[in-house]
Formats: structure tokens, C-alpha cells, sequence
């Protein structure tokens, strides 16, 4: 072989090992949302199908851009990692920004806010915020979520301390808990915490809200161009009702 057909092969070996690597990750034509679809009404499941704002919302920011939704239901505190490092090209979940996460991901502008409530058993220990520094109280929350990080915090810092938060896989689950009295309060988010007070008899939310906090879609760091586009597509969608006629679909006024 002379060296002409050498660097041939070689380049030809090249191509085919980068278009191998290039198929591996998220096909261009291609949006992967990681959610964790749990949290309704943001994003839940009936029957096998993806219902929620979060999920609309997605389908409305896909379609602007021309590629196909694709949605990876996997649990909550994989959501950031799996987004920084280009598993999923967005993470939406009702994903508050916090500092931390935003050392891992860029976050999109906020498109909703969320508010971190207390749901308690009716006639149960709880019945204020101060009754949950109680000695005897513990919090049930979903795991990896502000309210479990919030939570478990120390008390100088404004939560309860380690001992008095028990983490669950779910919202859900914790509010099972609430109900057999493994936990006296579960702190959620506020829409979620309506949802399940709507289907669990006997459980109230305390008038009083605990954290404020805004939603954002969770993006990858290195991915500009996409932060640019759906910060693009948030924007018309905010301008032209679209994104409040999704909400109006899912949350109805009172
Ligand atoms: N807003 C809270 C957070 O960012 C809870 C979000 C939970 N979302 C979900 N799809 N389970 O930590």
C-alpha cells in the first residue's frame, strides 16, 4: 500500500468512528426532555401517556423549533446531571432555579412560579408553621426536590435539621405516608400539594406559604445556541396567550 491509500483508510476509519460517536448522543432532529412525571399538574401520567403544562409546553417549544419530543421519565435528582452532562437536552419538571443547580445547568427564563406549601392532616399535630419545628414532627418531602433541600437544612439556616425530613421517591408517596402518620406534614410544591389534597380525604394546605420560588427549564451549559431558542420561544409564547392558555388547560381558577 502506498501512503496515498494509508491516510485514505485512515480518514475513512475516522469518519465512520465520529459518525458513530455523533448517533450516540441526542439526534439533532431530536428535543430530549428529562421530567419526572410525578408532579402533577406539570407532568403526570394517564394511563401510559404524558399529561401536564410542562409537557405541552415542551411540545409548543419543540415544535417552534422544528424537532421531535422525546421524553426520558426518569426520577428527579437525576434530572440536572443527566442535563449537564448531554444525556437530555432539557430538564423540565417544575425545576426551580437554584444556585446550586446552576453551577451544573443554564436555566431558561422563568415561565411560572411555584410556591412551596405545607400539607398536614386535618386535626393532626401540625396546624401552623411553627408547630413544624416541633421535637416530635417529622416532614415527609420528594426527594432531591427545594423542599427536601430546604427542609433538611439547620435550623440557623431555616429548616428543621436532617432528623425531622424523611425523603420519599414521590410526592405521592409522602402523602401516603402523611395519611398512615409516618410523617405529620408533607412540604411540596403548591399546585402538586392542590392535586393531592383534591384526591386524599382528610388532608388540608396551610394557608401559609413557605417558600416562593421560580420555575425555569433546565439546559445544558455548553448549549447556547438551544438557551437562546427556547428563551426565544418562551417569549412569543408569554406574548401571544399561548403559554396561559396551556396553564388555564390545567389549573383552574378558584
Ligand atoms: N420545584 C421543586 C424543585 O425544583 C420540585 C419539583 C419536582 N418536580 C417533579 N417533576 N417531581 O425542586
Amino acid at each position: 500500500m502506498n501512503m496515498k491509500k494509508i491516510l485514505c483508510l485512515v480518514l475513512a476509519l475516522m469518519m465512520t468512528v465520529c459518525c458513530l460517536a455523533a448517533c450516540g448522543t441526542a439526534k439533532n432532529d431530536e428535543l430530549v426532555m428529562a421530567t419526572n412525571a410525578t408532579f402533577p399538574p406539570y407532568e403526570y401520567m394517564e394511563g401510559d401517556e404524558y399529561k401536564g403544562i410542562d409537557i405541552d409546553l415542551a411540545q409548543a417549544i419543540a415544535d417552534k423549533l422544528g424537532k421531535e419530543l422525546v421524553i426520558e421519565n426518569v426520577e428527579f435528582g437525576t434530572i440536572v446531571a443527566g442535563v449537564e452532562t448531554g444525556k437530555y437536552d432539557v430538564g423540565i419538571a417544575g425545576m426551580t432555579i437554584t444556585d446550586e443547580r446552576k453551577e451544573q445547568v443554564n436555566f431558561s427564563d422563568s415561565y411560572a412560579t411555584g410556591v412551596q406549601v405545607v400539607i398536614v392532616k386535618d386535626g393532626g399535630k401540625v396546624k401552623t408553621l411553627d408547630d413544624l419545628a416541633g421535637a416530635d414532627i417529622m416532614i415527609g418531602v420528594q426527594q432531591d426536590t427545594t423542599g427536601h433541600i430546604y427542609a433538611s437544612d439547620t435550623v440557623e439556616n431555616g429548616g428543621y435539621g436532617e432528623d425531622h425530613v424523611t425523603p420519599y421517591l414521590t410526592g405521592a408517596d409522602a402523602v401516603e405516608a402523611l395519611k398512615s402518620g409516618k410523617v405529620q406534614a408533607v412540604i411540596i410544591d403548591q399546585e402538586p400539594a392542590k392535586e393531592f389534597v383534591k384526591v386524599n380525604e382528610g388532608l388540608s394546605i396551610l394557608e401559609a406559604e413557605w417558600a416562593v420560588e421560580d420555575y425555569a427549564i433546565a439546559i445544558n451549559k455548553e448549549n447556547t445556541e438551544l438557551l437562546e431558542a427556547v428563551n426565544k420561544a418562551l417569549a412569543e409564547m408569554k406574548a401571544d396567550g399561548s403559554m396561559d392558555k396551556i396553564i388555564a388547560n390545567y389549573i383552574k381558577a378558584e
